[in-house]
This record gives structure tokens, sequence and C-alpha cells, in this order.
């Protein structure tokens, strides 16, 4: 196996620059068999491509994506350009042989999903979607406890992803606010990934559901002294049955853009008749455990710096989001090379397929008011 990996991005904005960054310091990484290495850019704003001119590896800088895909020393694609463009582009990757590491949601909406997810199993080629929170220490250990039927008969769930930059009228307007570039269904297609991952991956998907959708400022100013609409939906509460153990389980998630005072907080909450967990990166190191015998506890375990794939970083530091990035790309090189093992993978074409679904049922929900099926 040839440890390289050579990697193309198309898109270089805020989280094409974050995957250079996470490229940049994968000697903090120890004994991964893997290395990427950044050797292309692509984006239409030749401006952008200057920020990488930094990056020592990069050799091909290309304003449109054709060029880039037609390079013969790239082997895996990531894509982070806004939704309208990830069917065309993703697409394109696939047909130019190339593996795909796509960003959420994985296409504008429910029908582009199940297309980009058939044209990669058509293909043949790796194809994962990015959501990097699972990969928290915390969000891992919750994951593992929920899984191992320690909870006891599940009570109920929470996942949310919590921002409040939004809350600022005056914050201008940009392609995440707009329907035609976001997808109708707003932040769930902006933050809902982070949300349903663990749940999907736990097999907890709601088979019904009833939405809470709200569009709270209508305008923005547009960056030229007027004003744009701000059509999409910006809080989204969704109120999901699981079956869960044969029982159904309430199921809650939430994405919010205008959720006072968080900045970017992950929450992941399942509480059982035995056990319980919670996390949340408001305390980014930090585990809560309910338990039960004679009394009740929440009991509270600092996990430092225990991600999966170890670091030179010591034990007792907190993770941040540059890490767990860092990590989900661990976790994609290897699963491509066929060394993940019983590690927790990247969000799979069908979890993207299965998130879009929740937005769909979400979206119906509010448009009728009523409890909607899911799929
Ligand atoms: N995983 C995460 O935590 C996370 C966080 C933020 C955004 N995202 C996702 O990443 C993607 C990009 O978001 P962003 O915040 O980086 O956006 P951004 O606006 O910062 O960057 C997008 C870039 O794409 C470029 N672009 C537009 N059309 C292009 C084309 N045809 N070819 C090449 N480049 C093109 C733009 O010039 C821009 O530089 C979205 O799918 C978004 O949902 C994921």
């Amino acid at each position: 196996m040839n440890p390289v990996v050579r990697v193309g991005i198309i898109g270089g904005g805020l989280m094409g620059r974050e995957v250079a960054s996470a490229f940049g310091r994968w000697f903090a990484l120890l004994d991964l068999p893997v290395r990427p290495e950044l050797v292309g850019v692509c984006d239409v704003n030749p401006a952008v491509l200057e920020w990488f001119r930094q990056v020592p590896t990069v050799r091909h800088f290309d304003t449109d994506h054709r060029a880039l895909l037609a390079r013969g020393d790239i082997d895996v694609v990531y894509v982070a350009v806004p939704h309208h463009l990830h069917e065309a582009i993703y697409a394109d990757v696939l047909a130019a042989g190339k593996d795909l590491f796509a960003e959420k949601p994985f296409g504008i909406d429910l029908a582009a999903a199940r297309r980009i997810r058939d044209l990669g199993a058509k293909s043949g080629r790796f194809v994962r979607v990015s959501s990097e929170f699972p990969f928290l220490p915390g969000a891992q250990r919750a994951f593992q406890l929920a899984r191992s039927g320690a909870l006891g008969r599940l009570i109920e769930v929470r996942s949310a992803f919590l921002h409040s930059s939004d809350l600022d009228p005056k914050k201008p307007i940009n392609w995440k606010r707009q329907n035609r570039f976001c997808g109708e269904a707003g932040v769930m297609n902006d933050l809902g990934l982070h949300v349903a991952h663990l749940p999907l991956r736990l097999g907890w998907k709601p088979e019904s559901l009833f939405a809470q959708l709200q569009k709270i400022y209508p305008q923005r100013p547009d960056g030229r002294g007027g004003m744009a609409a701000c059509d999409t939906w910006d809080n989204a509460t969704l109120h999901g049955t699981a079956t869960i153990g044969g029982e159904p389980v309430p199921l809650k998630l939430e994405m919010k853009r205008l959720a006072p005072t968080e900045t970017n907080t992950w929450i992941f909450e399942a509480l059982g008749t035995d056990h319980g967990v919670r996390f949340s990166t408001k305390e980014p190191k930090t585990l809560w455990r309910f338990r039960r015998d004679q009394e009740q506890w929440w009991e509270k375990t600092d996990l430092g710096f225990a991600t999966p794939f170890k670091t030179i970083t010591g034990g007792i530091f907190e993770p941040g989001f540059p890490d767990i990035l860092q990590q989900m790309w661990a976790a994609f090189l290897l699963e491509r090379a066929g060394l993940l093992g019983d590690r927790f993978g990247c969000a799979t074409p069908d979890e993207a397929v299965a998130h879009h679904e929740l937005w769909a049922a979400a979206l119906a929900s509010h448009r009728e008011q009523r409890v909607c099926r899911v799929g």
C-alpha cells in the first residue's frame, strides 16, 4: 500500500482551508499508516487560491474543477462548495474516477442525495460524507455506551447543534441563508448531518416526526448598502418517534442558527432507565453519565484528549474543531485503505440519504401542520 494519498480540494473557502490545515499538521497523529498530501486546489475565485500558495505540497491551482479532475496525480477529491453545486460536481468527481470525500448535506435535497448515492455505488469509488463531531472523545464514549445496551429501556434522546451568530441582524447575507443555494431545508441542510449522524449510526431513525420551523429575520444586509431576502429556515426543532428495542422512543433533533449564547454547541443526550449519557461541546473534555442504584447519580468524567486515533497531544488537554476534523480524515483514509477495523467510520452515502429523508418529512410536517412519516 502506498502510504501517501494525493488529495485535491474543490472549494477553497472556510472548509477547504480547514482541511488543508488538518493535513499540514498530520505529523501530530501517531502510528497512522496513511498520509494525505494536498496536491491541488480549485476555486472559481482566483483570490481564494492565493492562500493555498503557502502550502508547500500544492502544485495545481485551478479555477475550473474539470481541470483539477483531469489531473492524473490526484487520488481523492474533497468538495466543499455551496449546496446547489454538490450534485453536478460530485458526479464529475466520480466520472473522473476519483474517490470522493463529500461535504454535507450531500446534495441540495433528498432527490439529489439519492442520485449521488446511486452514482457513487455504480462507480465503485469510495465515497464518504463529512461529519466530524462524532470523533470527539465524549461523543465516542456516548456512542459506545448507547450502543452497548447499558442504558436500559430508552426513555428519550436529544441531539442538537446550536449557533447564535445570526442573532446579529446586521450580519450580511451569504449563500447559506438563501434557499436557491442552501436548499429549501435551510438550517437542516446546513447543520443537520451533525445532529442526525449518531442517532442514525445507532439505528435510531425516527419513523415519524412533527417539525417546528422558524424564519426569524426575513431580510439581511446585502453587503452593498441594501437589504436582501433571507428565505431559509433559521431554526428547526423536530419531535420524532423512533422504535428502539421494540418501543416507541421520543427523539428530539434541534438545529438552530439563532440560539442565544451558543457559538457552535453540539449536544447528544440519551436517557435510559438504568443509565444515561450527556455530552456537549460546551465542556469539550467532559462526559456526564447518569446511573441508577439506590440513589440516582449524574457522574462527571474528564476524558481529556482521548481521541479515537492517537496523537502527540497530552492526554489532559482539550480537543477542538481542528482536532476532530483531522480525526475524521484519519478515519476516511483508513477506511478507504481497508484498515479501519471496528473503529468509527465517516458518514456513509446511505446515512446522508437517510438524513435528507428526515428533512423532507420535516418540510411536509411544517407545511401541513401534522405528524408525517419519514422516508
Ligand atoms: N463539516 C463542517 O463542519 C462544515 C462546516 C461548514 C461548512 N460545511 C459545508 O462545506 C461546504 C462549503 O461550505 P463553506 O463554509 O466552506 O463555504 P464557503 O462559502 O466558505 O466556501 C465555498 C467556496 O466554494 C467556492 N466555489 C463556488 N463555486 C465553485 C465551483 N464551481 N468550483 C470551485 N469552487 C467553487 C467559492 O468561491 C468558495 O471559496 C458546504 O457544503 C457546507 O455545508 C461543512
